[in-house]
């Protein structure tokens, strides 16, 4: 089969499309033949050598994507060759075809795209766990959202909005702050122009919020603990502004405050089988019906993998970026 394989150095990673060993699966795997897959700033990372995949998970880059049952495992029940599916994976979706254990797939709605299915998994289950599971977000509460529109904001503010929550998000262009008021956001911070504490503490009587969802880190660390209420948490995913910060630990004590850390993909097979269980019994329902949507910024063919890093590298995205393998 072909597959991105990571040529270059660190500095200079170059993407090839080129032909690896095929995949093997086991008797209670499913293969599938990819359609869609999606870049991830994982996957960035990983091509610079920083972001090594789980033992035992592909070498190749891909931590989701869709597409078609080709062989079913002799031990899975429930799914069949010809099926249209996404899953998340530990490793190996830039390829033509991935092992995919049953448990972690979701069947494709027939109207949705391989680019819809690929769509989810990442960020969705991301926003889910880390608003939810994470960081209790319950109706009624406000929920700061860093990066609004990248891949897990746009979905953040959806989930956030579907669970009642109230939604303020940060963004760096106009553009972004405009979709992502599109999606529910109550207030929408240009963090390049504004001061987003001052912001969040005009919005709120001084009171702060009761989550923060945070990709960025170390830069916004003492913010984002005067920006949370009492008994307030910060749910740490990401740190595209650094992983050094200094904070007043006065507050965390005064403020009995919460920070947590929080990554998927270290996450146990058992665990993320639990995890896709749950996301499809509470919120993939909504996403079946319309109710909300997975953003799709655009699509390039894989062999143009470099260039779709690229564009995510320079911030240009609004939600996903997606890469499509073979014939649509
Ligand atoms: N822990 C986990 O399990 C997990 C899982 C998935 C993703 N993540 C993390 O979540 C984050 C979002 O992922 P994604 O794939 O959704 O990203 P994405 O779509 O590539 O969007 C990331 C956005 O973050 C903003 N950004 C970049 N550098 C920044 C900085 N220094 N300060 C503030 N904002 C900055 C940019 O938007 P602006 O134009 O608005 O600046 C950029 O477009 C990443 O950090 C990723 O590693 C974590």
């Amino acid at each position: 089969m072909k597959a991105i394989v990571v040529k270059g150095d660190k500095q200079n990673p170059v993407l090839v499309w080129e032909s690896v060993p095929d995949v093997e699966y086991g008797p209670e795997e499913v293969l599938v033949n990819v359609q869609a897959t999606a870049v991830n700033r994982a996957d960035l990372l990983q091509a610079r050598g920083g972001y090594n995949p789980p033992v035992g998970a592909s070498e190749i880059l891909g931590l989701e994507m869709a597409g078609i049952i080709a062989t079913v495992g002799e031990d899975v029940a429930g799914w069949q060759v010809g099926d249209r599916v996404c899953a998340l994976l530990p490793g190996g979706g830039y390829a033509e075809q991935v092992a995919v254990p049953a448990g972690m797939l979701l069947k494709l709605p027939k109207e949705w795209t391989f680019a819809m299915g690929t769509a989810v998994p990442e960020v969705w289950y991301t926003a889910y766990v880390n608003l939810f599971l994470e960081g209790e977000l319950s109706a009624g509460e406000t929920v700061l959202i860093h990066a609004g529109a990248s891949g897990v904001g746009t979905a953040a503010i959806q989930l956030a909005n579907a669970a009642e929550a109230t939604v303020f998000i940060t963004a760096g262009s106009d553009e972004k702050l405009l979709a992502c008021r599109k999606l529910g956001a109550e207030l929408a911070i240009n963090y390049k122009q504004e001061d987003f504490l001052e912001k969040v503490l005009v919005a709120t009587q001084d009171q702060g919020v009761d989550l923060i969802l945070d990709p960025v880190g170390g830069g916004y660390l003492d913010r984002n603990v005067k920006a949370l209420k009492r008994f307030g948490r910060l749910v740490n995913i990401g740190q595209l502004g650094g992983s050094h910060g200094e904070m007043n630990m006065g507050l965390l004590l005064g403020k009995r405050l919460r920070i947590v850390g929080s990554t998927l993909r270290s996450r146990p097979p058992a665990e993320k089988v639990k995890i896709t269980e749950q996301f499809q019994t509470g919120y993939w329902p909504l996403l079946r019906s319309g109710e909300l949507k997975p953003i799709i910024d655009t699509a390039f063919p894989i062999e143009q993998a470099q260039k779709a890093h690229e564009y995510v590298a320079q911030n240009k995205n609004i939600g996903k970026v997606i890469l499509t393998v073979g014939e649509q």
